[in-house]
């Protein structure tokens, strides 16, 4: 009777681990599913600065030196980016990115010059997608969908084409997926 019971119980934990791993799926799979229209036009998501994982910061400096910083960028990355690069080295298909674009301000401080982020310009993003679902559309390719949004407005691009947009200024990182991940410590350190 015993063994009975311990069969069962070992059953319904069988069938109770195989719903939770289908569920942990559809969620993975959502974030970046839920991004993308029909013709592979993105949108930037809503809540990323409370649900995606911050990854690190670029601050292009002011084109006269001593002057500080002219931007902020910072990039974010969709929810268990950085548990799935420490292990593989790789972005897995579904990662989404985005990197916000601010003007600086450059105040003198207590703490010295001091940059920091004062009106939004807009936004950069890029979701992984190995094999391409929208070869039609021109902001897909190279292992990416490629967009530009202009503050104000999140849901439509301004992009036409990633090859004449982005993908030159993305060669020096095309080694490292196209992306400049040597400076997001938490994905190498
Ligand atoms: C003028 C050159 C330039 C252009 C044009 C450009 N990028 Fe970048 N991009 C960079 C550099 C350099 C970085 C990292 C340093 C920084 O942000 O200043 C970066 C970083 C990014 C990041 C953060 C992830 C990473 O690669 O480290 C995203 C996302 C991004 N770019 C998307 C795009 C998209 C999408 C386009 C086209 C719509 C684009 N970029 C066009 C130069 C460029």
């Amino acid at each position: 009777m015993k063994a009975i019971y311990t069969a069962a119980a070992a059953g319904l934990f069988i069938v109770a681990a195989g719903v939770m791993t289908t569920l942990t799926h559809a969620q993975e799979s959502k974030p970046a599913e839920q991004l993308i229209d029909a013709e592979g036009n993105l949108k930037i998501p809503s809540n990323y600065r409370e649900t995606y994982q911050y990854l690190g910061s670029w601050n292009p400096a002011a084109d006269q030196p001593g002057e500080g910083s002219k931007q902020a960028h910072n990039v974010y990355a969709s929810p268990g980016t950085i548990e799935a690069f420490r292990k593989s080295g790789k972005f897995p298909d579904g990662t989404v990115l985005v990197k916000e674009v601010f003007s600086t301000k450059n105040d003198q401080m207590t703490t010295g010059l001091v940059s920091h982020v004062d009106k939004l310009q807009g936004w950069f993003m890029m979701i992984k997608e190995t094999n391409n679902s929208h070869p039609e559309n021109k902001l897909w390719g190279d292992g990416w969908a490629w967009s530009w949004f202009d503050a104000g407005q999140p849901n439509k691009t301004t992009s036409k084409d990633y090859q004449a947009d982005c993908k030159g200024c993305h060669v020096p990182a095309q080694d490292t997926d196209w992306i400049y991940s040597s400076g997001y410590p938490a994905l190498n350190n």
